[in-house]
């Protein structure tokens, strides 16, 4: 393994469009700080960077509803976002924005000096226009129907349903999310990163030199490159954004997700004068803490754009979390199906720790993970309540009652004593072995296992049971405690950084670094320590109903949001003739292989057998819809689904939960009956 001089770790960018949640915490900044935090703790030289991402069309789209300008709500969320990372404890060096001078500086020079060696494409093509609203439609200001499953909300970037990324061009039906027209085809000239051109680069560097990448992270990039990659466009027609900075380029600017990882870039010129140590020396280790939906644009894109650039390192490892559900159900901003940082501390004030606590334990390291209410009450209640305040609290009420707070010296150690005190060490190296190696819930599970070794410890001595006849050994069992206690302080400052500081405030005590833990003469014989206070209490069903209540709320205020949807405009009756509706039957069906919506079916529409791509795999299993009778529209466009040709689409009902039914006609009617 390489030997690094430094670290230069950075945490995803959110985008400054609303405020941050749990899912946020679990997946990048909590697991991102503990990593920092240890680093720091070992001595190490190491830069934490993040910041707002204020770009991008997200932005600007909740800007134009509100009526403000773009820098209004990125400044809002900036100070929220901000001040919650730092309520949470999260440390970042620098947590900058993108809307700083010195970020259009930096991502603007990058741009130019790939322009220089000319590394981009120069492209005119046809892109959708929004005639009213006088504006190219990038990204999210086009919708329509995802041409993989049929979510007929997809974005023109990507089709939130089922996760594919796509380009506006490939949507059916396209809308302009500014003024509901449907957009035309109009020119544009573009700059295109051609990401073909470095496939081999790419492959060898990530699938034979970065095999230890996580799994997820690795097999997503796997897919990615045997897809075989395309030029991707690096700009936009916008007017927010970083300028293009070349001639002819008015009304353009980067792509979000170009100038957006330049922000690294721009946050660690802002923190130091020494940047150049950190992004251009080989004996740096770069690592980026992501989400995996962030995957592609961190280990694909960006490197490609460092390497072209030339005077850059590349991430050492980027190990990507998957995503965390709230009580079983994906977390939506939009649908508030959240727990948001600021409102957690209304509720749960001074318990930080709790949250980092209960998110890292069941981090979504390797599959996506479920938070419920009832688990963090448990986990609070059974395990930092329990294992680790009970432990503490019982050593430092026995030390002031027996010693008057002054650590006692150690007599005779036994052979129980000695194999307590060799396990500490052997629990230091299992917490930095799997810290080292991105396992960071692996790694609370190993720190917590010191205070289940303190606890057992006490249970088996019973020092209350001999203090009588036996005050030398109480000394002794009680001066290993409050060593256990000191360790407890350092090793789990990476996990809980409130409550060790609180240990240490506790046992009037300061830490004296992470290579001292195993040590038991952390704690000076004579030293007075100060009165027990509890870390932790109990969180009672009514608290944790009460949030419960609040979730079932949103979900009623969601249905009956959902339940109205507005109605679509009028059209006119030669409109609706236009619609060729049949009825038809089922005659075959097979799921298309490596998707996981779609089902090919042929159906007897009376007219002919036709087949028609259907996006109804979640909801039904190919061979039990064998001789169904359905609706289908068979004068839609032909369109190629996944090199299927699809002649037609079957009509289906999709009720508040998204679940799709078929819109038959169970009665034996003729098939290829027109419906009117
Ligand atoms: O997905 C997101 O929230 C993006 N704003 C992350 C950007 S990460 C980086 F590249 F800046
Ligand atoms: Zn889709």
């Amino acid at each position: 393994m390489a030997n690094f001089k430094r670290y230069l770790v950075t945490a995803a960018l959110p985008y400054a469009n609303g405020p941050v949640h749990i899912g946020h915490l679990a997946g990048v900044y909590v697991p991102a700080d503990i990593y920092v935090r240890y680093k720091r703790l070992r001595g190490e030289d190491v830069k934490f960077i993040c910041g707002s991402d204020e770009h991008g069309v997200p932005i600007t789209l909740k800007a134009r509803q509100e009526k403000v300008s773009p820098q209004v709500i990125v400044d809002r969320f900036h100070a929220i976002n901000k001040k919650a990372f730092s309520d949470f404890g999260i440390s970042f060096d620098i947590y900058s924005r993108t809307s700083n001078k010195i970020h259009h500086e930096t991502a603007s020079g990058f741009f130019k000096t790939l322009y220089d060696k000319n590394i981009f494409i120069e492209k005119t093509a046809e892109q959708y226009y929004d005639e009213e609203a006088k504006q190219f439609l990038a990204d999210r200001y086009i919708t329509g129907t995802c041409p993989h499953c049929g979510n007929e909300n997809a974005y023109g970037d990507q089709c939130e349903k089922c996760g594919t990324s796509l380009s506006s061009s490939e949507l059916i039906n396209p809308k302009s999310t500014i003024s509901g027209n449907q957009p035309v085809l109009k020119e544009t000239k573009h700059w295109y990163l051609p990401l073909d051109k470095y496939e081999d680069f790419l492959q060898k560097w990530i699938l034979e030199d970065h095999k230890n990448w996580k799994t997820n992270v690795y097999g997503q990039c796997k897919s990615w490159l045997d897809q075989g990659l395309k030029p991707r466009a690096v700009s936009r027609d916008l007017d927010w954004g970083v300028k293009v900075p070349v001639e002819n380029a008015d009304g353009k600017v980067l792509y979000v997700w170009f100038d957006a990882p330049i922000g690294y870039i721009s946050a660690t010129k802002e923190l130091t004068s020494n940047w150049e140590k950190y992004w251009k020396d080989k004996e740096t280790k770069l690592v980026h803490f992501i989400g995996k939906d962030n995957i592609v644009f961190h280990c694909i894109i960006f490197p490609t754009m460092l390497k072209t650039e030339g005077s850059y390192i590349l991430p050492d490892n980027v190990p990507a979390n998957e995503f965390l559900n709230l009580e079983g159900d994906k977390i939506s901003t939009s649908r508030n199906w959240a727990v948001w940082l600021h409102e957690y501390l209304e509720d749960f004030e001074g318990k930080q720790d709790v949250l980092r606590y209960v998110l890292t334990s069941n981090a979504p390291e390797t599959k996506d993970n479920d938070f419920t209410w009832k688990d963090f009450q448990n986990r609070n209640n059974n395990e930092l309540v329990a294992i680790l305040g009970n432990f503490i609290n019982r050593t430092l009420v026995l030390t002031n009652k027996y010693f008057d707070g002054i650590v006692p010296e150690i007599a005779d150690l036994l052979l129980q004593d000695e194999e307590t005190i060799n396990e500490i060490a052997e629990i230091k190296k299992k917490v930095e072995f799997s810290l080292e190696n991105y396992r960071i819930r692996e790694s609370l599970k190993e720190g917590m296992n010191l205070a289940r070794l303190g606890n057992k410890y006490l249970a088996d001595t019973e020092p209350w049971k001999i203090i009588k006849q036996d005050e030398n050994r109480v000394k002794t069992i009680l001066n290993i405690c409050l060593q256990i206690t000191a360790n407890l302080a350092q090793i789990l400052e990476p996990f809980l950084p409130f409550t060790t500081n609180k240990i240490c405030t506790l046992l009037n005590y300061n830490k004296l670094g992470w290579e001292t833990i195993g040590s038991v003469d952390l704690l000076k014989t004579g030293h007075k320590i100060g009165s027990p206070e509890l870390l932790f209490s109990k969180i009672e069903d009514a608290e944790v109903e009460k949030q419960i209540e609040k979730l079932q709320k949103a979900k009623i205020q969601n249905n009956t949001n959902n339940n109205i949807q507005p109605a679509k405009p009028n059209i006119s009756f030669d409109d609706f003739t236009k619609l060729d509706i049949r009825t038809g039957t089922i005659l075959e069906a097979e799921k298309v292989p490596k998707t996981k919506k779609l089902i090919k079916l042929k159906i007897d529409t009376g007219i002919d057998n036709r087949t028609v791509v259907s996006g109804i795999a979640e909801f039904f299993e190919a061979d039990k819809i064998i001789g169904k009778k359905v609706s289908i529209l068979i004068n839609l466009e032909p369109r190629k689904i996944r090199g299927i040709e699809s002649q037609g689409m079957i009509l289906m009902a999709e009720n508040s939960e998204g679940v799709l039914q078929f819109v038959s006609a169970e009665n034996d009617i003729e098939n290829g009956s027109l419906i009117k």
